[in-house]
């Protein structure tokens, strides 16, 4: 039986964005940079990660407090072995009717027919450059878009829905914002530019460094035709637009120019399995030890319940209102996005 619980500010929790590893084959210098994740870098040991029964057993309880989406992330969710065996699990919950996946897409081209059939729906594929030279930069691992582009096309061609996810950066890659909107819509493939945040404390962030929604709907607006869609569903993350004429749609994650707390339902939990209730609130609730610690189901329901009754982040939104300067946040590659 599903309990609906809500937050302080009545929201409603719907989403889980389960981190499954904190390590990453790319060093992009807005979220691992490889000053700072180098080889003296202790990473996670396995036995402090959240095992994929703990994962299970995390989702359903989630699952039984209103969750229907979730989202496997990382660092990379593909370095983690067998993935698709926790994906199988995960899709066999009650209740859960969304998988997604959150990846660089370097090992999609090997994985994507067994994500499908394990159960999965949809992957959201990082690609922030059509250039390969500015693509080595950014991921400074120096791998081309090659691999990247075959794994997009081979999750197409294996069935599941794929978007494409564009973090521009002022001075790094807004030459790339044109190059990126005329290969997708080529290819059809929904793409969504994602306005660089303040996430994490080691990526330097300056609001100069943000190119906002609206600058880039201009620099859209002089090659094509736009025209706005309407939301799938409460709380979704992406403003969109359709190319005039065609079926391909082209999205906006705004973050930082127009913040989107109100509808937010999103829980995380980190590879390290605490549980945040915001993208920017470091302060993680430790679930691990007590699913390691003997406590029942019903325990543990009652307890995330709780965490989530108490909740009243909205950290975006407080960013927008000049608030909220110097809190302790959360890196990036612990928590996924
Ligand atoms: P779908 O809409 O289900 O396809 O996924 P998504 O866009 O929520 O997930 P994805 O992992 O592709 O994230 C895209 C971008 O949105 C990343 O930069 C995330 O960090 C960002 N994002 C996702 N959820 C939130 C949120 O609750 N708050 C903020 N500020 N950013 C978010
Ligand atoms: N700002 C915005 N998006 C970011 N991502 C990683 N770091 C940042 C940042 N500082 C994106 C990744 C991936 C998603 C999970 O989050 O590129 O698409
Ligand atoms: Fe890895 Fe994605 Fe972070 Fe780049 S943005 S370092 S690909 S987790
Ligand atoms: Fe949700 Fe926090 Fe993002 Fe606001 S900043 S949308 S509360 S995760």
């Amino acid at each position: 039986s599903i309990i609906k619980v809500k937050d302080t500010l009545d929201r409603p929790l719907r989403d889980l964005r389960i981190s499954v590893i904190d390590r990453c084959n790319f060093r992009c210098q807005y979220c691992m940079p490889a000053e700072i994740f180098n080889e003296s870098f202790k990473f996670l040991p396995r036995s402090e990660l959240l095992s994929y029964e703990e994962i299970e057993r995390v989702a359903k309880i989630f699952a039984s407090l209103g969750v229907e989406k979730l989202r496997i992330t990382g660092g990379e969710p593909l370095l983690r072995k067998n993935l698709p065996h926790l994906i199988k699990n995960l899709s066999k919950i009650e209740g859960i009717h969304d998988i997604g996946l959150t990846t660089n897409g370097v090992f999609l081209k090997r994985y994507a027919s067994e994500l499908k059939e394990a159960g999965l729906h949809r992957v959201n594929v990082s690609l922030d450059s059509m250039n390969d030279e500015l693509f080595k930069k950014i991921n400074d691992r120096n791998v081309g878009t090659g691999p990247v582009i075959e794994g997009i096309l081979a999750a197409r061609d294996a069935g599941l829905g794929v978007k494409v996810n564009m973090v521009v950066k002022k001075g790094l890659n807004e030459s790339e914002i044109l190059p990126m909107a005329m290969f997708c819509k080529k290819e059809g493939l929904q793409l969504r530019y994602i306005e660089f945040m303040d996430v994490g404390s080691t990526n330097g962030w300056q609001m100069d460094n943000v190119i906002t929604k609206k600058q880039i709907v201009e620099m859209l607006a002089a090659e094509f035709e736009l025209e706005p869609v309407d939301p799938d569903y409460y709380g979704e993350v992406a403003k969109r637009y359709r190319y005039k004429g065609t079926d391909t749609e082209v999205g906006f994650i705004t973050s930082v120019s127009e913040s989107f707390c109100g509808s937010c339902t999103r829980a995380r939990i980190s590879a390290k399995g605490d549980i945040y209730t915001c993208l920017f609130n470091g302060n993680g609730h430790d679930i691990k030890s007590l699913l390691r610690s003997g406590m029942t189901d019903e325990e543990l329901t009652r307890h995330i319940a709780s965490i989530w009754n108490h909740r009243s982040d909205r950290y975006s939104d407080e960013r927008a209102e000049g608030k909220n300067k110097g809190q302790e946040k959360i890196e990036m590659s612990y928590i996924g996005g």
